[in-house]
This record gives structure tokens, sequence and C-alpha cells, in this order.
């Protein structure tokens, strides 16, 4: 049994998925990026040995593929997300995230590792934690995100891929485990201090703020501490910046 740790990273080109990279890199694990191009990695981790980088379109591998690229990893990180133009928000694949997380999962499930792999989503605080296990959002909100759900594919792309996790997967799954990070508004700017809550804290007209470095923090604590796997896993941890 290998002693470093192997993550498949998701989105590794991205705004925070480049974070979580460069932060898993830092905490020295290894890692396998499947990117749709390469020269758009951070330039920081370019030549680490750590780093294998995998170019292909992720929706494009067979079932086959994503198991080989799956084998032997501990945990599963999703950084992805629509590109925010009128491409990347109604154009194809529509359902990107929804359909990775379920493709990934189901590959993990093939593959019947002796320990649960972890299963870490970026998700976003406009998602619903279904049971009224969330503060309850005001009439206006909820009419305003079912509105947005119909309207733009990002937003019920994402709520999609929190049910599949909850209601397909659920807590007793054998092969996996999963947390999906709800972040509100994301900021640049470095690791500060930040809270972890089970429900909302903040409204959609009076938006949090989360640090895309913070959001890449926690979720590589949720692959490396024991502990804080603990507390969140079967969950969707609310993460937003301390008040200073
Ligand atoms: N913006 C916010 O305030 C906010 C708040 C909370 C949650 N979120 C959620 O957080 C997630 C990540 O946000 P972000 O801003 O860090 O994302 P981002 O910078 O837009 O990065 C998206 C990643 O997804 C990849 N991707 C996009 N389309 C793809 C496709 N068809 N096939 C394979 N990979 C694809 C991109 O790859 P390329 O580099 O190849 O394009 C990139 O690596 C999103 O799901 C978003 O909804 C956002």
């Amino acid at each position: 049994m290998p002693d470093r740790q192997t993550v498949l990273l998701l989105g590794a080109t991205g705004r925070t998925g480049g974070r979580v990279l460069e932060q898993l890199l830092g905490r020295g694990l290894s890692v396998r990026a499947i990117v749709r191009s390469a020269t758009r990695l951070p330039a920081k981790s370019a030549g680490n040995p750590n780093l294998t980088v995998i170019e292909a379109s992720l929706l494009s591998l067979s079932d086959e593929e994503l198991q080989r690229h799956l084998r032997g990893c501990d945990a599963v990180v999703s950084c992805l997300g629509h590109v925010i133009n009128l491409r990347g928000i109604f154009g194809a694949p529509r359902d990107l995230v929804a359909r990775a997380t379920e493709r990934l999962c189901r590959a993990v499930e093939a593959l019947r590792p002796a320990a649960p792999v972890r299963f870490v989503l970026m998700s976003s605080v406009s998602v619903n934690r279904p049971g009224g296990l969330d503060t309850r959002r005001g009439r206006g909100e909820r009419a305003f995100l079912w509105l947005l759900r119909g309207v733009l594919p990002p937003a019920q792309d994402n709520q999609r891929a929190a049910d599949f996790l909850l209601q397909q997967i659920g807590t007793g799954n054998p092969h996996v485990q999963w947390a999906a990070v709800r972040p509100d508004s994301l900021l640049e700017g470095d690791v500060t201090a930040y809270t972890l809550h089970e429900g909302l804290v903040n409204s959609l007209s009076a938006p949090g703020s989360s640090n895309m470095a913070n959001v890449a923090h926690f979720m590589c604590e949720l692959v490396t501490d024991p502990k804080a796997w603990e507390r969140w896993a079967g969950k969707l941890p609310v993460i937003v910046n301390a008040e200073k």
C-alpha cells in the first residue's frame, strides 16, 4: 500500500481547481489531472514529479478509460464548472457536472476498491439540501432559484449532481463516500480564516464570500484529514470567509 495518497482531479485548469492542484501538490500528494488542455494548468505545477496530466475530453472517455485513471486513487476532487460565456452556459454538455459525477462514481463502484474512495464535489450555495435541512429560504428566493434552474443549465446541473450523490450514492455505499462543498460568491485572495456550516448562512440577496483559496484548502483537508472527512462525509458543507 503506497504511503502517498493519490487524487484524481477534474477542473485543474479552472480558478478553484488550479488552487486545489497547487495545494494538493504542496501537501506532497500525487495528482492525476484530466484536462482539456495542459497549457492552461497553473505554471507552478509544471514539471512537478507528483503530477500526471491526462489530456482528454473527460466525457468522451470510455468507462474502461475512466476506470484505468481511477485505479489506485484514494480520492476524486471535481472543480468542474461551465465556462461563463454563452457557449459554456447554453451549449453542450449542459449536464457536465452531473454526468461527470455519475460516471466517475459508477466507475469507482465498478473497481470495487478495498477502501471507499472519497469524492469531493465543488457545488454552490444555490444548491438545495433536500428534506428541509437547510435554513428555509424565503418564498421569493425559492421562486428565483426555481426560475434560475429552468433558465440557466449550470444551475440545474449543480443541483442534479448533488441530488445524485444524496439519492443514488447515499451514505452507506461501500465503495464511494462523498462531500459536496458549497461556497458562496467566489473571491480571489490567499487562504484566510473560514467557517463551515451544515446549512445556509446567507441569502442570495445578501451573499457571503468564499476565497477560492479557502475552498481549495477545505477540499484538501477533506482528502487528507480523517477527522474532517468523518465530520463532513455525506454532507453539503457551506464554506464562507470568517468575519474580519
Ligand atoms: N462563480 C461563483 O461565484 C461560484 C460560487 C459558488 C460555486 N461555484 C461553482 O464552482 C464551480 C467551479 O467554479 P470556478 O469558477 O472555479 O470554475 P472555472 O474557473 O470556470 O473552471 C471550470 C473548469 O471546468 C472545466 N470544464 C469546463 N467545461 C468542460 C468540459 N466540457 N469538459 C471538461 N472540462 C470542462 C474547465 O476546463 P477548461 O480550462 O478546459 O475550460 C475548468 O477547468 C462551478 O461549478 C461553479 O458553478 C461558482
